[in-house]
């Protein structure tokens, strides 16, 4: 049974927090972030609200669930769409079943209420509309206001709030009033070798090492090439290739780089291939060997402007 409060002489059904096994694998300094920007000093200071940015399927979503999961804190997660309305940020109304108007409280709101982190998730997805019901949210007041309930609502002191946001697909600018309320920024980037290797491990704890460390390799390359591949994409792959190999009856913790590159090319493109191991050494053979060309070439001119 969903748990129900009284607020203002309205009856609020609340969310649940989301319960998943999610926890953050590497660069403690990105969780050290969080905490920082939620701690409070003193009795009249206030926790920040953090946005939290990078690539699609850098780490985003999992380090702020991670984060507040850390503190030991309920994390509830709002997704964020272009449809979102201000009040499916706050309060719906549903007809319950005795035919009245009962009032769910979103995440955000239960969170505001029972004290927990609240995660706005893709927060670049959202209109300005939305955005500005959360401002006094934001702010000193810590409050949000719901038109469809007639009632204000005071965020719990233990309350914290932070957003992602994809670095590349903003379907709204965010006006500047809620930037400036949205800080400090998190940024996340691409992992180390060793911390990518730590993370597909634990992601897919039932692959071989083998097979893990190839793929750790192929994104290594990527990422020193600013290529958009990221560990999502990574274990997508590796998923897919031992779901093949093990329909076709083969084992599917051996690594045969041929097949791995056919289920590379149904998750990224074909361009991507040219970051496996073999192939990115001839790659930047290949780039080396049109480098000097080049140089030769200019060489060549300066020679001739010479006499
Ligand atoms: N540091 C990390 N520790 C554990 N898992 C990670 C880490 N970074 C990324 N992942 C995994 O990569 C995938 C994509 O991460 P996600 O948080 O959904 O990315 P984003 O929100 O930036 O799009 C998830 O499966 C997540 O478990
Ligand atoms: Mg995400």
């Amino acid at each position: 049974m969903p748990e129900k409060i009284e607020l203002s002489g309205v009856e609020l059904i609340l969310s649940e927090p989301a319960n998943v096994q999610m926890d953050w694998v590497g660069n403690d300094d990105l969780i050290n972030q969080l905490k920082a920007a939620w701690m409070i000093v003193d009795k009249e200071d206030l926790p920040l609200n953090p946005r939290i940015l990078g690539k699609p399927g850098i780490g985003k979503t999992t380090l702020a669930y991670a984060a507040g999961k850390r503190l030991q804190k309920d994390v509830y997660i709002f997704q964020c769409t272009m449809d979102t309305r201000p009040e499916d940020l706050l309060i719906s109304p549903v007809i319950a079943s005795d035919n009245k108007i009962a009032y769910v409280a979103s995440s955000l709101v239960s969170a505001m209420i029972k004290g927990g982190v609240c995660l706005l998730d893709e927060g670049n997805r959202m209109s300005e509309k939305s955005w500005a019901s959360l401002a006094p949210l934001m702010d000193k007041r810590r409050y949000v206001e719901s038109i469809i309930a007639g009632i204000r609502i005071y965020a719990h002191p233990e309350f914290r709030l932070c957003v992602t946001m994809n670095s590349d697909s903003s379907t709204y600018e965010i006006p500047e009033y809620i930037q400036s309320r949205l800080q400090p920024k998190i940024f996340v980037d691409f992992p180390n070798r060793a911390d990518e290797l730590e993370i597909l491990k634990y992601n897919l704890p039932f692959a071989s090492e083998e097979i893990l460390d190839y793929c750790a390799e192929f994104l290594e390359n990527a990422h020193s090439e600013d290529q958009p591949y990221v560990v999502r994409d990574g274990i997508n792959i590796v998923r897919y290739y031992m779901k093949t190999r093990e329909l076709n009856g083969k084992n599917k913790s051996r690594l045969n780089e041929k097949e791995f590159k056919d289920s590379m090319k149904h998750i990224l493109e074909d361009g991507a291939l040219r970051y496996c191991s073999e192939d990115f050494k001839k790659y930047q053979d290949e780039k080396l060997k049109e480098a000097s060309r080049h140089d030769d070439f200019y060489l060549d001119d300066e020679d001739e402007d010479m006499y």
